[in-house]
């Protein structure tokens, strides 16, 4: 006989996995939007430093992460969340939130994981195309918040178009939703973003909105996408209160706490990669369109193309990745004949080029 599960399991999505963990040092890692840098040597000694002491859980209140992300966002403690990876929040946030009957609105494509939380929890999902140059349409989202409505996600740059809308537009936008209405806005690449100004712009909008969430990550622009670390700076402490009351009571290991708090005192090395990051950007986009492929305007740590007409999306990933480069394809984010291509080292973007030239003749 075999195993019993919820009847939920068979509406929730299966998760689009990279491959290629397991191909070696040579191979152009460029499918999962991770940071090119490895982190700093001081960042890695404090992970390592940790270690000595794992006989003990971790502390439960995160103290000094919070601490350390209160005082640079100049918040409350009681209104920082973390979180195992900050999916591990949105998870959390969609528990929470929805249960069948009540409704959760987002753009697609958008980030992979946010059909998962309607699917897990019975809510429904409304999905608002994007307008014709791949950004949100605000305006379109706004008209299906409706009283079902308990969350709305915008994800700013978007996962996997690489675009943003303007602060200005989302402020308006905030302006018209209901208050009882939690917003997450997933800024997980906000720190390549050119348009939205710098990190602490949105910060703005908490103040005047307790339903808004900003969801942050250490596993971009802070490299540490392998230990697992994110945040949300929350307009009240509600959320916080709601997000830790559905999850087991240890969900941020040492290491994690220990690189992350590290890591945020060199701002200026981040700065400064995010520099290096935003120039390759430019000069990948510039050379893809010269290929005469159209290329979203990048706000990202990655980009998004679309390939010609009569190109199978199939083969150009596969013929990629037998040239030791590794995308991904648009069909597994929502969008067939689309690729999202993270932005790496100059070689490995030079490797990628050359490969996708040759693959189109
Ligand atoms: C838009 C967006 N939000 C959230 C995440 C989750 O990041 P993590 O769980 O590593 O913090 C990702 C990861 O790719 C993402 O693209």
């Amino acid at each position: 006989m075999p195993l019993e599960f919820a009847q939920r399991i068979r509406r929730i999505p299966a998760y689009p996995l990279a491959s290629g963990y397991d191909l070696g040092a040579d191979v152009a890692m460029l499918a999962s939007n991770e940071s090119c840098f490895a982190p700093l040597p001081e960042v890695a000694d404090a992970a390592t430093r940790v270690l000595a002491a794992t006989h003990r859980y971790p502390d439960p209140s995160y103290s000094a992460l919070r601490r350390a992300l209160a005082e640079r966002y100049g918040l409350p403690a009681a209104r920082i969340a973390l979180g195992n990876g900050s999916c591990d929040i949105l998870l959390a946030a969609g528990e929470a939130l929805l249960e069948p009957e009540a409704e959760v609105v987002y753009a697609w494509p958008a980030f992979s994981v946010y059909p998962h939380l309607a699917a897990a929890s019975g809510a429904r999902a409304i999905e608002v195309p994007l307008d014709s140059d791949d950004r949100h349409d605000l305006e379109a989202m706004l008209t299906e918040v409706t009283v079902a409505t308990r969350l709305v996600l915008i994800c700013n740059p978007n996962n996997p178009t690489s675009t943003s809308v303007e602060l200005e537009r989302v402020a308006s936008f905030l302006d018209e939703v209901p208050a009882h209405v939690c917003v997450i806005l997933d800024e997980a690449y906000c720190e390549f973003s050119l348009a939205l100004g710098d990190p602490f712009a949105s910060l703005e909008l908490l103040r005047r909105h307790p339903n808004l969430v900003l969801l942050r990550t250490f596993s971009k622009v802070y490299g540490l996408a392998g230990l697992r670390a994110g945040y949300a700076l929350c307009g009240s402490d509600d959320f916080r209160v709601a997000v830790d009351q559905v999850r087991q009571p240890f969900y941020l290991n040492v290491a994690a706490q220990a690189a992350a708090v590290e890591a945020l005192r060199y701002q200026d090395e981040v700065e400064r990669r995010v520099g290096k990051t935003i120039a390759e950007r430019i000069s990948l986009q510039e050379e893809l369109r010269r290929l005469g492929l159209w290329v979203a305007k990048s706000d990202a740590n990655f980009v998004w193309l679309r390939l010609p007409e009569g190109v199978v999306e199939g083969d150009v990933v596969s013929g990629l990745a037998d040239r030791g480069v590794l995308v991904r394809a648009g069909s597994k984010l929502g969008r067939e004949g689309s690729l999202r291509v993270t932005v790496g080292t100059a070689k490995e973007n030079e490797k990628f080029l050359a490969a996708l030239a040759e693959l189109l003749g």
